[in-house]
């Protein structure tokens, strides 16, 4: 077989994300239950489910804010609670909030991710506007936050994630809170980024649309974040009826049609 090394590495690596048997309780509560998966480098994975099912909470399992009570998590080769130092750099997470600081223009909040970790001024600020136009915020540098629509303000985080060159890109909600049309057009951009530049990607969402435009592969979780059904989604993206048929099982494993789903 004639692979380059790249390709090498994504099929014989280790996964970016492994997550072995892990539990986590809250004060008595199990919030995550005997969870495993892993995810393979350069691949797109969402985790979907309802508002509760712990989602978030694996997420920060992953980030390395929160422990866990029992199990295994390896993230880019690190144990992200023990080893939290480690991966500074190599993760960057954006939320359903765009958490600007509405004092610096774009170009200021797209850079500083990077000055905080030592980037020469000149080519974080070199950086940021590379960045911004990759998500289509050419010519917005020296706006202020307020004078952005909200899915220009995601932009900018997403951008700002994107700068520092991670490994590994969390999103928690990210494109939640924006109207059908401009999340819609925010998926689909960040996704072609993401793909073009081989990034490894962990999306959190209760939307099944997120998924099924975005995902090479769903894990649907239930409480305690069970998984209910895992499967790829690449034939889905480009193929109306596969589609069709993966919004149905997805909405069987979610247990039936959700209001939220439906803006
Ligand atoms: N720090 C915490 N302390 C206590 N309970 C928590 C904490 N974080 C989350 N939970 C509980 O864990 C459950 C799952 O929450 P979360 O992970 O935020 O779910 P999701 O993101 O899927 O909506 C909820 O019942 C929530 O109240
Ligand atoms: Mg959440």
């Amino acid at each position: 077989m004639n692979m380059r090394p790249t390709d090498l590495g994504s099929v014989v690596g280790a996964p970016v994300i492994s997550l072995r048997g892990v539990r986590k309780d809250f004060s008595g509560h199990r919030v995550v239950d005997d969870l495993s998966f892993d995810v393979a480098r350069g691949e797109i994975v969402t985790l979907l489910g309802r508002t509760g099912a712990g989602k978030t909470t694996v997420l920060n399992i992953i980030m390395g804010t929160t422990g866990i009570d029992a199990g295994a998590v390896r993230v880019a080769g690190a144990d992200p609670f023990k080893e939290f130092k480690s991966l500074k750099g190599r993760l960057s997470v954006a939320f359903q909030n765009d958490r600007l600081l509405p004092w610096r223009t774009t170009v200021e909040n797209a850079e500083l991710g990077l000055l905080i970790l030592g980037e020469d001024r000149k080519r974080a600020r070199a950086k940021a506007i590379e960045w911004l136009a990759n998500v289509n915020l050419a010519g917005a540098e020296d706006k202020y936050p307020h004078q952005l629509s909200g899915g220009m303000r995601q932009r900018v985080s997403l951008a700002r994630a994107l700068a520092v060159d991670p490994e590994l890109i969390l999103l928690d909600e990210s494109f939640s809170q924006l109207d059908h049309v401009t999340s819609r057009t925010l998926r689909r951009d960040f996704c072609k980024v993401a793909r073009e530049f081989g990034k490894t990607c962990l999306i959190v969402t209760h939307r099944i649309d997120d998924a099924l435009e975005m995902a090479d592969r769903v894990i649907v979780l239930g409480p305690g974040a069970r998984i209910m059904l895992e499967m790829p989604l690449a034939e889905a993206r480009i193929d109306q009826q596969t589609r069709d048929q993966c919004r149905a099982q997805i909405e069987t494993a979610l247990g039936g049609k959700d209001e939220a789903d439906e803006s």
